[in-house]
C-alpha cells in the first residue's frame, strides 16, 4: 500500500477519521507494548492519546484486547529479539481470536530487514507503521477495518512536528517533551541515524505551548527529550541555542524542575555549565554519555572527542557545579577495543566518579560501519563488563551513602517498586529514595532526611 496523506490535526481531518472509526472501535480494547528509551515511551502516550480518542479503552491484559500494538526498539539485537518473541506468542492468541488486530511500530520498523522478517514471519500483523508517522494511526487503522488489507506506512524522517498530537501521560507532575527528533551524528555502533531519520528540532514556541499547558495541568517537572539536545536549534530559522531554550522554560509558572536527555560531550558548552549554576529550575544532574575512555576507541566510533575532551568538561563542571550529580551511558567490546583501550575506560571512570551509570556490551547492528569490523569475542566482553561493573558499582554505593544525613528535596512519583508499603521519589540528583508516607504526598516535592543507601537507591525519612 503506498503511504497515506498526511494529515493536520488543527483542523477536522481528525474528527472525520475519529466518525468513521467508531462503528469500528467503539467498546473495544488496546494493549500498548513499548520497548525501549524514553522516547520510545513518550511515543507511546500519544499512541495512548490516539487510542482514546478512537474510543479505544486502554488494558494491559493481552488475552483481552482486540488490538495489540507493539512499539518496538532497535537499539540492541536483544531488544528486537524480545520483539520477535512476543510476536511469535501473538500467533496463538490470534488464532484463538480471528478479530484480534496487531500492530508493530517504532524504530524496528523503520528498517527495511526488520520490516521484511515482520512481513514474511509473523502475518498475524495487521498495520506497520514508524517513528515519524504517529499521526497516521487512526487513518491506518480505518483502512485495516473498512478494507480488511494490511497496512504499511513509513517516513523517513520527521516532517509533521507541529501538529499537535496529544499525549496520554502516566503521571501528570512529570511528563516528557520532545524538543527535537532524529539524530545527525552517525556514531558508527548506533542505528538510531537510520531508525529516527535527519535531526530537527522543534520550534520554541511550540514547545514553550506545550510546557505551559502541561504545567496548567499540574506538572512540576519536565524531561526534554532529543538525541542530541546540544545541538538544538541548528535547523531553525530563528536563531536559538539549547541554553537559550532552557532559560525561556526556567520563566515557566509552576513548573518546578527541568531535566534533559541526552547531551553529546562534543557540542556540550561552557554556556550550558553556567546555566546548571544559574537557572534554579534546572536539576543538579547531567547525563553526559562518554561510551569509551580510549581516545582511539572515541575515533573509531566517530564521537569527535577524545578522552582528554571529555575529562576536561567533566573537570569543568564539577569546578563550577560542585553538587552536580554526573551519569553516562558506556559500551564494552567495541570492534577493535584491546586490554589496553578497556583500561582506559577504567581510568576514566575513576577518573569520574559517576553517581549512576548504563552499561552496555556492544551489539553488533546490521547496516552500520562498525558491523562490518572484525567483532570481539564474546567471552570477553562479557569479562569486561563484569569488571566495569566491579569498578563502578562501590563508587556509586559510597556516592550514595555521602547522601546519609542531608535533607533532599524529592519529588514523590509512586508507590515504592521494592515495597508496597513504602513511596518513592527522586531527588533533583535523579537519585531514588524510599521512604514511608501517605499516597496523598505523591505528586508533591517534599523535604526528606536521608537515613541509608545502598547501591541503587536511598532511604529517607519524612521530617
Ligand atoms: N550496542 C550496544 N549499545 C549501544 N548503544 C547504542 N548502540 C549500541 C549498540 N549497537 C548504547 C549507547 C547509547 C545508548 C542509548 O545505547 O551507549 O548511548
Ligand atoms: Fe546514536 Fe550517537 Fe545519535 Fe546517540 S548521538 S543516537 S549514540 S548516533
Amino acid at each position: 500500500m503506498e503511504n497515506l496523506e498526511l494529515i493536520d490535526y488543527k483542523k477536522d481531518d481528525l474528527s472525520e477519521i475519529l466518525y468513521n472509526l467508531k462503528s469500528y472501535t467503539e467498546n473495544k480494547k488496546a494493549v500498548i507494548l513499548t520497548y525501549g528509551c524514553q522516547m520510545n515511551f513518550h511515543d507511546s502516550e500519544k499512541i495512548s492519546w490516539l487510542l482514546e480518542q478512537m474510543d479505544f479503552k486502554i488494558i494491559e491484559d493481552i488475552n483481552e484486547a482486540d488490538l495489540i500494538i507493539l512499539n518496538t526498539c532497535s537499539i540492541r539485537k536483544s531488544a528486537e529479539d524480545k520483539v520477535y518473541g512476543k510476536l511469535g506468542e501473538l500467533k496463538h492468541l490470534k488464532k484463538l481470536k480471528n478479530s484480534l488486530k496487531v500492530c508493530v511500530c517504532g524504530c524496528m520498523m523503520q528498517r527495511q530487514e526488520s520490516r521484511d522478517i515482520v512481513k514474511e514471519k509473523f502475518e498475524n500483523v495487521d498495520i506497520i507503521f514508524g517513528t515519524n508517522n504517529i499521526y497516521k494511526f487512526p487513518q491506518l487503522l480505518l483502512k485495516v477495518y473498512k478494507d480488511n488489507e494490511k497496512v504499511i506506512d513509513i517516513e523517513e524522517n520527521y516532517t509533521n512536528d507541529d501538529n499537535n498530537l496529544g499525549a496520554n501521560r502516566l503521571y501528570n507532575f512529570k511528563s516528557f517533551v520532545n524538543i527535537m527528533y532524529g539524530c545527525n551524528n552517525f556514531c558508527t555502533y548506533c542505528i538510531v541515524p537510520y531508525t529516527r531519520g535527519r535531526e530537527k528540532s522543534r520550534r520554541p514556541k511550540e514547545i514553550l505551548n506545550e510546557i505551559r499547558d502541561l504545567a496548567a495541568h499540574g506538572t512540576k517537572e519536565v524531561t526534554l527529550l532529543g538525541q542530541n539536545v546540544n545541538s538544538y536549534g541548528k535547523n531553525l530559522d530563528e536563531k536559538y541555542t539549547f541554553t537559550d531554550l532552557l532559560k525561556m522554560i526556567n520563566e515557566v509558572d509552576g513548573i518546578e524542575r527541568i531535566r534533559f536527555m541526552t547531551s553529546h560531550p562534543k557540542d556540550f558548552s561552557d554556556e550550558l555549565i553556567y546555566a546548571f549554576r544559574d537557572l534554579d529550575k534546572l536539576s543538579n544532574f547531567l547525563h553526559l554519555p562518554v561510551q569509551a575512555g580510549s581516545s582511539k576507541i572515541l575515533k573509531l566510533m566517530n564521537r569527535h572527542y577524545t578522552k582528554e575532551q571529555y575529562l576536561e568538561k567533566i573537570y569543568k563542571i564539577k569546578e563550577i557545579v560542585p553538587d552536580i550529580a554526573l551519569s553516562t551511558d558506556i559500551m564494552v567490546g567495541f570492534p577493535g577495543e584491546t586490554e589496553e583501550d578497556f583500561l582506559e575506560t577504567i581510568d576514566l571512570c575513576k577518573k569520574v566518579e559517576y553517581d549512576s551509570s548504563f552499561t552496555f556490551i556492544y551489539s553488533m547492528r546490521e547496516g552500520t560501519i562498525a558491523a562490518n569490523k572484525e567483532q570481539i569475542d564474546e567471552a570477553i566482553k562479557h569479562q569486561r563488563f563484569n569488571r566495569l561493573l566491579d569498578l563502578l558499582y562501590p563508587i556509586q554505593l559510597r556516592k550514595n551513602k555521602a547522601e546519609i544525613g542531608k535533607v533532599k528535596k524529592v519529588l514523590v512519583e509512586d508507590v515504592s517498586k521494592t515495597n508496597k508499603e513504602a513511596l518513592s521519589g527522586r531527588t533533583e540528583e535523579f537519585k531514588l529514595v524510599n521512604f514511608k508516607g501517605s499516597g496523598d504526598l505523591i505528586g508533591k516535592i517534599i523535604p526528606l532526611k536521608i537515613t541509608d543507601a545502598n547501591t541503587f537507591s536511598l532511604t529517607g525519612e519524612i521530617i
